[in-house]
């Protein structure tokens, strides 16, 4: 049994320092990416407060055409396929860049997976220097994402690179 969880009363720094710790102690030594996606969603539900949808966006290329298909995640059943550009993860899949967005209702294109969703944060995970999936969170609140977030998840898609 794996029991991860947070502590209470942390940084926000510090909350993703043990996230990271706990999804690299739990993908250490597992080369299925479908697993180890399945257990960060789950860590990333866990650990953050006031989200309503957490996963991931797996690049997938089909005849020769690149899009984004949707993989592990917890929330509301979502949208499947995303073309690159279209969205808040199809721009930061083709970007290669995080997209923190404080008004959904803002963002041109913005896909809503659940009316729910009022700010998002997409992290892109690369491997050798290309863009293999995204991280995608959604959360009911307006502007519930800070630079702090963005960071800490851009240091969990950094190791992931390589365990995806
Ligand atoms: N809102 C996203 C689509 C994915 S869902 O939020 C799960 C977007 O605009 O790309």
């Amino acid at each position: 049994m794996f029991d991860f969880r947070p502590a209470d009363d942390v940084s926000v720094f510090e909350r993703y320092r043990q996230l990271c710790e706990a999804a690299d102690a739990l993908t250490q030594g597992e080369r299925d990416p479908i697993a180890n996606m399945a257990n960060v969603a789950a860590l990333l539900w866990k650990f953050l407060p006031d989200l309503n949808w957490a996963g991931f966006y797996r690049m997938v290329e089909d005849h020769g055409a690149r899009e984004l298909v949707l993989g592990p995640f917890i929330g509301r059943p979502a949208c499947i396929r995303i073309a690159l550009g279209r969205g808040v993860c199809g721009a930061a899949a083709q970007l290669g860049e995080t997209q923190r967005v404080e008004d959904v209702h803002q963002f041109p294109g913005h896909i809503p997976c659940d009316a729910a969703s009022r700010s998002e944060l997409v992290v892109p995970v690369l491997r050798n220097g290309a863009v293999i999936a995204v991280i995608d969170l959604d959360s009911p609140s307006p502007a519930r994402f800070n630079d702090e977030d963005a960071k800490g998840l851009e240091r969990l898609a950094a190791f992931l690179g390589e365990r995806i």
